[in-house]
């Protein structure tokens, strides 16, 4: 019975302004800052690179998750660690598992997070070697590489499998969802077992006076979290 874990993803933020918007999340409530970096080869956009990061990274205490849309994740690791981040999340389509299973490795010894990511096309199967070496699943909800794309919800079936899985095996790892949340997708995403939505368009389409609101209308999409419970 808890509130969702809401990471505002910076990509969706008026970049011109990156600093204040940060600012502006995390005192709006934010649990943590979703960073989406694209290499313009693995996605067909480009965002930004460790430098932002490391220049955001003293404004707030938010821990920062990085989402490494790129294809090559084994040499970006280093670089947004050192930029600062808590968690680096890599692409399972990137690589083969033994390569997903260094780099995750890589991650963890270094006393970060270590996530993997699905597209929509990937099913839940491709994670079975790899589950042991992760701390947290994100599944795409959009084909990556943009904002404000709508909710897939024929991801709901791998959702509800993979939460299965998690629990099945006694894991305490966290699942995520990225792509299209709003209350009302997030509220499917959470029935179907995540505990994290990453949101983009649905927190900063409003202006920086609406962010509380957006972030707590999210938050009560969480598991069993019911309006008698505050
Ligand atoms: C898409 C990114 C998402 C996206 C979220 O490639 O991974 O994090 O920015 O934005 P919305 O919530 O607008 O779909
Ligand atoms: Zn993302």
């Amino acid at each position: 019975m808890k509130k969702a874990v809401i990471s505002p993803s910076l990509l969706c933020a008026d970049l011109s302004r990156a600093r204040d918007e940060v600012l502006a999340v995390a005192q709006a409530g934010a649990d943590r800052l979703h960073l989406d970096i694209m290499d313009g080869h693995f996605v067909p956009n480009l965002s930004f690179g460790p430098a932002l990061v490391a220049a955001l990274r003293p404004v707030v205490r938010l821990p920062f998750d990085a989402h490494l849309m790129v294809s090559d994740p084994a040499a970006w690791i280093a670089p947004f660690l050192k930029a600062g981040v808590d968690s680096v999340t890599i692409h399972v389509e990137a690589t083969d598992s033994n390569g997903l299973i260094t780099a995750l490795s890589r991650i963890r010894e270094q006393g970060a997070e270590a996530g993997v990511a699905l597209n929509p096309s990937s099913t839940a199967q491709v994670l079975e070697p790899i589950l042991g070496f992760v701390d947290r699943i994100l599944i795409m909800t959009v084909e990556p590489g943009f904002g404000g794309q709508g909710f897939l919800p024929e991801q709901l079936p791998k959702i509800r499998a993979i939460r299965e899985m998690i629990d099945q095996r006694g894991l305490r790892t966290k699942l995520t969802v990225d792509g299209g949340i709003t209350p009302e997708t997030g509220l499917l995403a959470c029935e179907s077992g995540v505990d994290e939505l990453v949101a983009g368009t649905a927190i900063f389409r409003h202006g920086p006076q609406g962010y509380g609101d957006a972030i707590e209308r999210l938050a009560r999409c969480g598991r069993g979290f019911s309006m008698d419970e505050d």
